[in-house]
């Protein structure tokens, strides 16, 4: 890619880009939330058109009018939110488009999921041809988009954060997946924030920094510190500073809850703890352990088969979302596309939606505008969500890191009694990460109660005052954020006891 520049109305997001890749390798593409990675490979992948600029395709100019055209070229691309038909069975999501035909339009399924069977032994990893996508954990999911584009015929495999939807035990089978294709041949470009896995994946490394380039460099001759300073343009501090909590009253209690899942199997088997104004209660486990039902059953999305869930003293299990929000609770969701926004939305709306009734933000039931992007200007700069002035942009322009970035910030401005982090900084850059985790401190320091619930056990020993391990439904210890050791929440994460 040569030249590249590409402009949203006013905003120039990619200003005369150079990229290219070499065959058989992996290379990074590393850049701050909003630095323009994913337009750049959305480009490539012929799903915008660059302003000016060429793109060559092993050495000979092509114009990338759209995915189709791009797959015909041996692309294929794996997008940071997952593009499937989450009725659609894995076979049909994988064919969807490309199917295989026997005469008279009849599809071949029979020669389809030989196929697909085929692909994935080479490719190293099994799926359920036969499952429905909504079925599927996030995890499979994305085997089935490498599936997808592999079955399309890919040489060049763009990934937009694929490991940002990983568990721990995942993303070492993914980095030897990766190897394994790019030995074969293959060329995979790979978007992401994560230095470490950069380090031990990828060949090369692309820094874009506020749609500029920054430098290709081979990833062997620098540290992961050197890397996140290219990419921020200034030294770095990695580490939190962080006093002892100073935990007060009691502010949410959970009783021998018993939760099950969709299909009535039990997910949460008679958990118990509480959470203490001015200290982070930390939650780690292996994904799939029963967070999401408890954290449904908490936020009153999920009915609860026994047990209570109290906050300030008050019952609140199987009342309603509206009743959990009056209680103050505050809630960064998993997923904020789905959960967090309102896509459509602004920026503004979005971070007003819990705030907007009552004085200033509307009077007489009429909604003040002004009022409202006065109010969201403010956060959006206090949180550093770019484009800056993007108070009236529906949030869908927005990056995925910025995306949430507009869900902290509203969050937070609700003064919640108890806020509720699920992976809060997934997708973030490094520099947003230290300031996510900042906030929660502050907000910890400020006497809230915060449950912290995530899937990175770093993230868990910096921030979290106690660790609660989950495994299998079950509490398997609370432990002190300060005398325990990664070793030992590792091992209660995979059900081992406490030495
Ligand atoms: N369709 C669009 N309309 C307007 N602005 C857009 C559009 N798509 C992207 N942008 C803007 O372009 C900039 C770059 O966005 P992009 O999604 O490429 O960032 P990114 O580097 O992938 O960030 P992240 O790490 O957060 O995913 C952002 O400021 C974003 O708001
Ligand atoms: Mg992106």
């Amino acid at each position: 890619m040569v030249g590249i520049q590409k402009s949203f109305g006013r905003h120039h997001v990619l200003k005369n880009i150079d990229f290219s890749v070499e065959k058989g390798t992996i290379h990074a593409l590393l850049g701050e939330n909003g630095a323009g990675k994913s337009t750049l490979m959305n480009i490539l992948y012929g799903l915008h058109k660059q302003d000016s600029g060429d793109i060559f395709i092993n050495g000979e100019l092509v114009e990338i009018k759209s995915p189709k055209v791009a797959i015909e070229h041996k692309i294929g691309m794996v997008h940071q939110h997952f593009m499937l038909v989450p009725t659609f069975t894995v076979a049909q999501n994988i064919m969807l488009g490309s199917e295989l035909t026997k005469g008279l339009g009849i599809v071949d399924f029979k020669k389809a999921n030989r196929e697909i069977s085929r692909l994935s032994e080479e490719y190293g990893q099994t799926v359920n041809t036969k499952k429905k996508i909504e079925d599927m954990a996030v995890g499979m999911q994305q085997r089935v988009e490498i599936l997808k584009a592999l079955y399309r015929g890919a040489e060049t495999l763009i990934l937009d954060e694929p490991t940002a939807v990983l568990t721990p035990q995942e993303i070492k089978k993914f980095i030897e997946n990766m190897r394994n294709l790019a030995r074969s041949g293959k060329t995979i470009i790979m978007i992401t924030h994560k230095l470490n896995e950069v380090k031990q994946m990828c060949d090369y490394c692309t820094v874009i920094r506020r749609g500029e380039n920054v430098v290709t460099v081979h990833v062997d001759d620098y540290s992961e510190q050197q890397l996140a300073s290219m990419m921020v343009g200034k030294e770095l501090t990695f580490g939190i500073e962080k006093k002892p909590a100073n935990p007060k009253e009691i502010k949410l209690e959970v009783q021998n809850l018993l939760v099950s899942d969709d299909r009535g199997v039990k997910r949460v088997d008679g958990v118990s703890f509480e959470v203490r104004a001015g200290e982070i209660l930390g939650i780690a486990g292996v994904d799939e352990n029963g967070q999401q039902e408890l954290v449904e059953a908490i936020t009153c999305l999920r009915k609860v088969t026994s047990g209570r869930i109290k906050i300030n003293g008050k019952e609140i299990q199987n009342t309603s979302i509206a009743n959990v929000i009056k209680s103050g609770i505050a809630t960064i969701p998993e997923d904020r596309q789905k959960s967090g926004l309102v896509m459509t939305f602004s920026v503004a709306e979005n971070i007003l939606l819990k705030g907007y009734k009552g004085r200033p933000f509307s009077k007489y039931g009429r909604m003040n505008k002004s009022e409202i992007n006065k109010f969201a200007s403010r956060l959006t700069q206090k949180f550093d969500v770019r484009p800056k002035d993007c108070a009236e942009l529906p949030v869908k322009k927005l990056s995925g890191g910025n995306q949430q970035k507009v869900v902290i910030a509203r969050e937070t401005s609700t003064d919640p009694d108890l806020l509720i982090a699920i992976q809060p900084t997934r997708g973030l850059d490094v520099g947003a990460i230290g300031y996510v985790h900042k906030i929660l401190i502050e907000q910890r320091d400020k006497g809230k109660a915060v449950l912290l619930i995530s899937l990175e056990l770093d993230e868990i020993m910096d921030v979290a005052d106690r660790i609660a391990v989950i495994y299998n439904g079950k509490i398997a210890a609370i432990v002190d954020a300060a005398k325990t050791s990664e070793a030992e929440i590792g091992m209660l994460m995979t059900g081992g006891g406490k030495k």
